[in-house]
């Protein structure tokens, strides 16, 4: 089974053969310290398919840090999920809405309307590829965050609430976060169980990385379910001293955590102003073939796309 550290987030593979039945707290072998661990939570694989009864696989690109690559990431992710045959819904909580201009679309509403109850649900998720369904952001997202704040309680919950009615249908939610840290995230965060930090290779990201995982690490106190999952790096450029120099050192801290890099690669960028993903875009290039990498590690199936 698989354990995290609740402490330093490290993953260890351990045989539940080998625990005596009346062990409750182990000792992380690489921070050091003592945590419980809860056997019938911790055997159901981080990577177990999706199904009915469990749901989907719930999925936050996130990082407080701009520009890092998390809408990139996020669309890339959720439509080379749904091109390998997982039903996808994307949805995008940041006031920018760019994983529309990504894909192509202009939708006339999104989650704003379907979380205030304004739209019917068709009218809100959209869907823009095979499989693949938008909940999408923009600035009416800005009223959204002020709903949240009136609420005397259970404000964090608001997003789950409405989501959770509604995600079944779905293998995979991916939501994709604005920069910074604000109710909207905190939402997020109670709503996910997996994250996914986009690192890119830089100085001051790696300061935002550690940054991020403390702001994390309050909510975790309340939603036990929600841990890091992948850190991917991004921006890797093998030419670049610094970014290997960083790369080495986020491999050190994060081990198993840390995701085959994304390459820079000039089509990622060129793709948004076509309303293309990179597998439409550009399907033989370096940023392809290394999100369907990490989308062969999203399903835990080495053999997609061969
Ligand atoms: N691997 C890459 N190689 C080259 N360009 C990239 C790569 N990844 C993303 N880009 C480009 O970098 C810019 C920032 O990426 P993106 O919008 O995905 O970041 P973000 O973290 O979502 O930003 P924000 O914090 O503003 O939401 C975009 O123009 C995108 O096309
Ligand atoms: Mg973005």
């Amino acid at each position: 089974m698989v354990i995290i550290c609740p402490h330093c987030q490290h993953e260890h593979t351990i045989d539940e053969r080998k625990l005596p039945a009346n062990v409750t707290t182990v000792r992380c072998k690489t921070c050091k310290k003592l945590f419980e661990i809860d056997k019938q939570n911790q055997s159901q694989s981080d990577t177990a398919p999706p199904d009915e009864k469990t749901g989907p696989r719930k999925i936050a690109v996130t990082l407080s840090k701009g520009g890092v690559g998390k809408t990139t990431t996020a669309v890339n992710l959720a439509a080379g999920l749904a091109l390998s045959g997982a039903k996808v819904l994307l949805v995008d909580t940041d006031t920018q809405g760019q994983s529309s201009f990504m894909l192509g679309v202009k939708p006339k509403a999104g989650l704003t309307e379907f979380v205030n109850d304004e739209l019917s649900l068709d009218e809100t998720m959209i869907p823009v590829r095979d499989r693949l369904w938008l909940l999408a952001g923009g600035k009416s997202l800005a009223g959204l965050k002020r709903v949240i704040d009136r609420k005397d309680f259970g404000g964090e919950m608001t997003l789950n609430e409405k989501l959770s009615s509604i995600d079944k249908q779905f293998d995979y939610v991916i939501v994709d976060t604005s920069p910074g840290w604000d109710p909207l995230i905190v939402n997020v965060l109670f709503y996910v169980q997996d994250v996914l930090t986009p690192v890119s290779l830089e100085v001051l990201t790696l300061q935002g990385l550690v940054e991020f995982l403390k702001s994390m690490s309050s909510i975790q106190k309340y939603n036990k379910e929600v841990a890091l999952k992948y850190i991917l790096p991004t921006f890797h450029d093998k030419r670049v001293k610094q970014s290997n120099g960083i790369l080495s050192k986020i491999e050190a801290l994060y081990g198993n955590h840390v995701c085959t890099p994304i390459r820079y690669n000039v089509r990622l960028s060129e793709a948004p102003a076509y309303g293309q993903t990179i597998f439409e875009f550009a399907p033989g290039s370096p940023g392809a073939q290394d999100y369907r990498d990490l989308i062969r590690k999203v399903a835990n199936n080495p053999n997609l796309f061969t």
